[in-house]
């Protein structure tokens, strides 16, 4: 089936071993009537041949700003503006460091400056390279300036390390492709949801937390924008921006939190509870800065409301996603949350063990619901969330049909 017919793909290849793959990935695409044309940096060049691509697309390769003949087919400017999407797979380090820098000193560079198009990239590199500080923030960066981040994948590597950094198979960039022209899966829908810590006020300039940096549940947020659905975003203190279509509500305590839910949780379609609220605050936080006076000092607290449990305990209830945070026996508690909370689905994470969970990139979910369970394998939090989001349609739909 044709279901990329009159796409047109703009294949970006830079210089890692991944290059390969890609060649994979033009067959699929070629295959699923797609326009490709492949553009190669030079050091892409000592992984594979361009003939490769180019008997694979039927069209000649682009490899350099300077090229005359290449320049008589299609320009430059003409290209960046000729395709419906550009993606750059493999995408090394060492790119995604001048992607992010606004770099153009190679032809692929200077098309995703020029390209007014979606820009995608597939990571691939070493996962010690992929786990660098500079790395982290490049790809930060370039989330806020919507760049779509498609993998990378864990498992082992080229160079026989073990960790996230390997780029997705052919198949998955090539699903990844389809499902960005597809209409979404939750055209239509209210989703409403949480992310980010909450903070209680101890006095004016204190507070407890915890350590949710938001990252997991804007990046749900961001996969539910793509399918379709009108998102609503209740995020507490996160230093993330907020993925383009969505609606911001700030908040800061548990009680704010829980006081801008209720009075979205009526009118939503569904709900997703991914923040990491506090479950108690402080009895009566002090209205002046507290003087250190003695050797120790004790806090009352009180137990805060369940935003979770009383949205879905509402006679007019949205279908309600749970997440739970444990750090031992995983499956056992989140099935209690499933039963007590009365949910729809829980997505457990197991924390504080390196695997994924609080401020981290990456992340790994096992799924729950009644009579079924899903795992999502580790990978980075906005791979975890588009999958998320497609099981989350999927038993929406099947709840509501
Ligand atoms: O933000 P990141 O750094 O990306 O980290 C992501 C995450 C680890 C925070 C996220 O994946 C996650 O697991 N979020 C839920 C954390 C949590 O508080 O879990 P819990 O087991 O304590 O709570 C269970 C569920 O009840 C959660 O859906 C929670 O949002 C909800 N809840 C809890 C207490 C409360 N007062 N109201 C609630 O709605």
């Amino acid at each position: 089936m044709q279901t990329l017919g009159n796409k047109k793909i703009l294949l970006g290849i830079t210089g890692g071993i991944a290059a390969y793959k890609s060649a994979e990935l033009v067959r699929l695409l070629v295959k699923a009537g797609a326009e490709v044309r492949v553009v190669m940096t030079p050091s892409a060049q000592e992984f594979v041949q361009p003939l490769t691509y180019q008997a694979l697309s039927g069209h000649r390769v682009y490899l350099d700003l300077f090229d005359a003949e290449a320049d008589s087919a299609m320009d430059h400017i003409e290209l960046a503006r000729w395709c419906d999407l550009l993606l750059v797979a493999p995408a090394t380090a060492d790119f995604l460091g001048k992607l992010n820098a606004g770099y153009a000193d190679n032809l692929l560079l200077t098309l995703c400056l020029a390209s007014k198009q979606p820009v995608a990239v597939a990571p691939a590199m070493n996962q010690q390279m992929f786990a660098n500080p500079s790395t982290r923030e490049h790809i930060k960066q370039l989330a806020a300036k919507r760049v779509m981040l498609w993998g990378p994948a864990e498992g082992e590597q080229a160079c026989g390390d073990v960790g996230p950094g390997r780029m997705l198979e052919a198949q998955q960039l090539f699903d990844n492709i389809r499902q960005h022209f597809s209409p979404g899966r939750l055209d239509g829908v209210k989703l409403l949801l949480t992310a980010g810590p909450t903070r209680e006020a101890i006095d004016p300039v204190r507070y407890i937390s915890n350590r949710s940096s938001g990252k997991m549940g804007y990046a749900i947020a961001e996969a539910a924008v793509r399918q379709g659905a009108g998102v609503t975003l209740v995020s507490g203190p996160v230093s993330l921006a907020p993925p383009q279509g969505v609606e911001l509500v700030n908040v800061e305590s548990a009680q704010q939190m829980y006081d801008a839910v209720m009075q979205r949780a009526g009118e939503s379609d569904i709900f997703i509870a991914c923040a990491a609220v506090s479950d108690y605050r402080v009895d009566q936080a002090a209205q002046q800065k507290i003087k250190k006076s003695s050797d120790s000092m004790s806090l009352q607290l009180v137990l805060n409301a369940d935003i979770l449990a009383t949205v879905s305990a509402l006679d007019q209830r949205p279908f309600c996603v749970g997440f739970a945070a444990e750090t031992q026996d995983v499956e056992k508690y989140a099935l209690g949350k499933l039963e007590r909370k009365n949910l729809d689905m829980i997505a457990a994470n197991q924390v504080g063990d390196g695997n994924g969970g609080f401020e981290v990139d990456f992340n790994q979910l096992e799924v729950f619901w009644h009579g079924g369970r899903h795992a999502i394998g580790q990978a980075s939090k906005s791979e975890v969330a588009k999958q998320l989001i497609d099981l989350i349609a999927e038993r929406y739909t099947c709840a509501s049909s």
